[in-house]
């Protein structure tokens, strides 16, 4: 709901369990007030702190604006707390001052040109428009509040509205003030390759924390994802504020603490690799950022995120279906394979209850090792005997669905492409470009790149029914130069190849709705809100190890719900850990997201071959919970380094499950205490074959026995008794 106190200029937004409060000041700032927990009251101007005669007061303007909590604080106006929004007008000076033109409040949400973005029709919207008379910019601040959940969501389109060009050079798209509170801590997410989203908590300092990615994607490295939570954060208590931006590039988010314990959080496109020239009559969308706010800790903030993805990111028509049980042939076979190989795969996955064949890497141009062919998107026949509609068919014949690999974005120097275009790769004239496993990024800002890549993917496409594509990208982007654009737009590559990407992948999934589509990056370098608007699931991580996943899942699913998580049962012997685990144990763990094989099932011992179909029995039982329920973590590996479980709970609070891992057995200890979460209190529950009410289960809790052995898996399912 959103309201207008007309006499003061106050704007309230409220979500079921929050308000945010916004007032324009002395007729002239937008100025923040309020973020938290519900409040009944609209006016609370006292939170300014000062009185509107300062602002007056010419001769110290400084010292109020650097006080003021702006809404959306500009360059060159405020200098002691990080801003949103600069400009270099056509003197070539740079800073830009906005005041309150007018606002209009709606129902629902409009779409975003060009970009991923939330929807819905349980919301409300409001546009503020800020402005600066003289440079004729008008500024659109655009705010939804949810009815549903407790997400607020923010985005910015600047429109210049003079005769003459402008050039954004810095463009944000939130900024959040707070009053920082002795203890406070960061919580963010790092990582590598294989190594992805690792919890950290940092301790909060005068200065600024940063988090960033200059890589063109939002990074195995980093999430565009900044928070700051209060000191007794736990999941269950404390207070926590974060943003999640719905983009898939280059990111800032910034975390600041002034002199006057003011706490400035900002999230946005990274101005290092951001320029863009306004012509008169133009406008600029900047992307949406997701605010979350909860006084419940950080298990209320991951179920806000999971609702708001849920049901209002992700759109594919498989977000509510049971996904189907895949077979990837990457870490079965990497590049050695042909269709002989590939049908082998699957007659032995259709006796086993595996519903679908994925192709990964190898089919395609000469590629037999990762040295070329990327862009020649034609059917390797040495390898493929009979093409794409002969393998496909067969796979169909044997009951399978059939699902592809590409690598749409990129161009190898040793290809028949590379021949045609070499100015289409992404360079500057002077440096050698920037190869990483021997290729080069396409340049997408160039419209015929953006037309070739939707010919072969419209070719692919027609040759054979394809049911599946996992949509890869292994090369971080380099090289920020564009044979094809103008010298005057050459800092608009990498958000331009932002948009283009985005388009590439509207067009593929409107001209195919029924695919399913998974996006991936080199494991999961781009797993981030905007791509969840393509695909409704993304791989996690090219890790597969059940114990490295325990820290991967616990840090994506902090934001991410299980059914947007590609998960897989991969082989004993992990490839690049070299860690022996049981394929039963990964089994369980692989519960926890999109269920799948990748192994070579043909060199699997008879009893391996036999338990699968118990496998993807009980992945079917537990599929819909852990697609649709609600998440608590009871226990953190990441903290603990010796045992982890995840519990989930279905949304009318009758199904429950906990998948638990035993990281290290320890010698003469009694058996584990765990206290469930997130039950009916008065619901009585079937434990192990005991009744007991919720109330008991999530207060005394459920006593689960130490397995023998490192790395064991166990999965405990609780049902309501009736
Ligand atoms: C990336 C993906 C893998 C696999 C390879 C193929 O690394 O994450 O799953 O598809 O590319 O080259």
């Amino acid at each position: 709901m959103i309201s207008f106190e007309k006499e003061k200029k106050i704007f309230k937004l409220d979500t079921p369990n929050t308000s945010y409060v916004m007032s324009v000041y002395a007729d002239m700032y937008l100025g923040n007030l309020y973020y938290g927990g519900k409040i009944d009251d609209a006016d609370v101007c006292y939170m300014y702190r000062q009185g509107s005669e300062q602002i007056i007061n010419e001769g110290e303007k400084s010292g109020f604006m650097n006080g003021f909590p702006f809404e959306f604080p500009t360059a060159g106006m405020v200098n002691s707390q990080e801003t949103c929004m600069d400009i270099r007008n056509s003197r070539g000076q740079n800073g830009i001052e906005l005041v309150y033109k007018s606002h209009e409040i709606y129902k629902g949400k409009k779409a975003l040109k060009g970009l991923p973005a939330s929807f819905g029709d349980n919301c409300d919207s409001i546009d503020i428009i800020l402005t600066n008379e003289k440079l004729g910019i008008d500024v659109v601040l655009t705010y939804t509040a949810f009815n549903d959940v407790d997400i607020i969501t923010r985005s910015v389109k600047v429109i210049n509205n003079s005769s003459e060009n402008i050039n954004i050079t810095k463009m944000l798209s939130a900024a959040l003030t707070l009053d920082y509170q002795e203890g406070m801590k960061i919580i963010d997410l790092k990582g590598c390759w294989s190594r992805e989203r690792h919890i950290v908590y940092e301790n909060l300092h005068y200065g600024s924390f940063v988090n960033e990615s200059l890589r063109g994607e939002s990074g195995h490295q980093t999430q565009p994802f900044v928070a700051v939570a209060t000191g007794n954060i736990t999941q269950t208590t404390g207070e926590v504020y974060a943003m999640h931006f719905i983009y898939s590039g280059n990111f800032l988010g910034k975390i600041q603490i002034n002199e006057q314990d003011s706490l400035r959080m900002v999230m946005g496109i990274h101005p290092d690799t951001f320029e863009w020239k306004l012509e008169p009559g133009d406008s600029f969308q900047a992307p949406e950022v997701v605010l979350n706010y909860s006084s419940e800790g950080l298990g209320k903030m991951s179920r806000n995120f999971h609702d708001f993805y849920r049901n209002h990111l992700i759109r594919s028509k498989y977000l509510h279906e049971e996904r189907p049980v895949l077979v990837n042939n990457w870490e079965a076979t990497y590049f050695d394979f042909t269709s002989d190989k590939l049908v082998d795969i699957a007659r032995e996955a259709s006796k086993r209850g595996i519903e679908m064949l994925v192709m990964d890497d190898g089919w395609f141009g000469k590629r037999n090792s990762d040295d070329g062919s990327l862009g020649d998107w034609f059917v390797n026949e040495d390898k493929i005997k009979g093409g794409l509609k002969k393998l496909s068919d067969d796979v169909h014949s044997l009951g399978l669905k059939f699902g592809i690999w590409v690598e749409p974005e990129m161009i190898s120097p040793k290809s028949e492409l590379y021949k045609k275009h070499p100015d289409w790769a992404m360079q500057t004239h002077h440096s050698i470009p920037v190869q990483a496993r021997k290729q080069l990024n396409l340049d997408l800002t160039n419209p015929a790149v953006v037309d070739y890549i939707k010919t072969c993917l419209k070719d692919i496409m027609e040759q054979a029914p394809i049911e599946y594509m996992k949509w890869d990208m292994n090369k971080s982007l380099t090289d920020y130069g564009s044979e094809y654009l103008p010298a005057d737009r050459q800092g608009e590559v990498a958000h331009r190849y932002v948009l283009a990407l985005y388009e590439i992948q509207e067009y593929l999934v409107s001209s195919y709705p029924d695919l399913l589509l998974e996006n991936c990056s080199s494991g999961g370098a781009r797993f981030d809100p905007g791509m969840l608007y393509y695909s409704p699931q993304i791989w996690c991580s090219d890790d597969m190890d059940p114990v490295e996943r325990l820290s991967i899942i616990e840090g994506t699913a902090l934001l991410y719900p299980f059914s947007a998580i590609g998960a897989h049962v991969s082989k004993n012997t992990n490839d690049i850990l070299g860690r022996t685990t049981n394929m039963a144990d990964r089994a369980i763990m692989a519960l926890l997201g999109t269920y799948g094989y990748e192994l070579d099932i043909t060199k699997l011992t008879d009893e391996e071959k036999e338990a699968i179909p118990d496998q993807i029995k009980t992945h079917k039982r537990v599929e819909d919970l852990v697609r649709e329920g609600d998440y608590y973590r009871l226990e953190s590996y990441n903290e603990n380094h010796l045992f982890d479980a995840v519990e989930i709970v279905s949304k009318d609070k009758d199904k429950v499950m906990v998948v638990m891992m035993q990281v290290l057995c320890t010698p003469c200890i009694r058996d584990r205490r765990i206290k469930l979460q997130g039950l009916n209190p008065d619901y009585t529950y079937v434990v192990n074959g005991q009744k007991l009410h919720g109330s008991t289960l999530m207060n005394a809790g459920i006593i689960v026995p130490r397995p023998r052995g490192d790395y064991k898996a166990t999965l405990l399912e609780i049902e309501k008794a009736y």
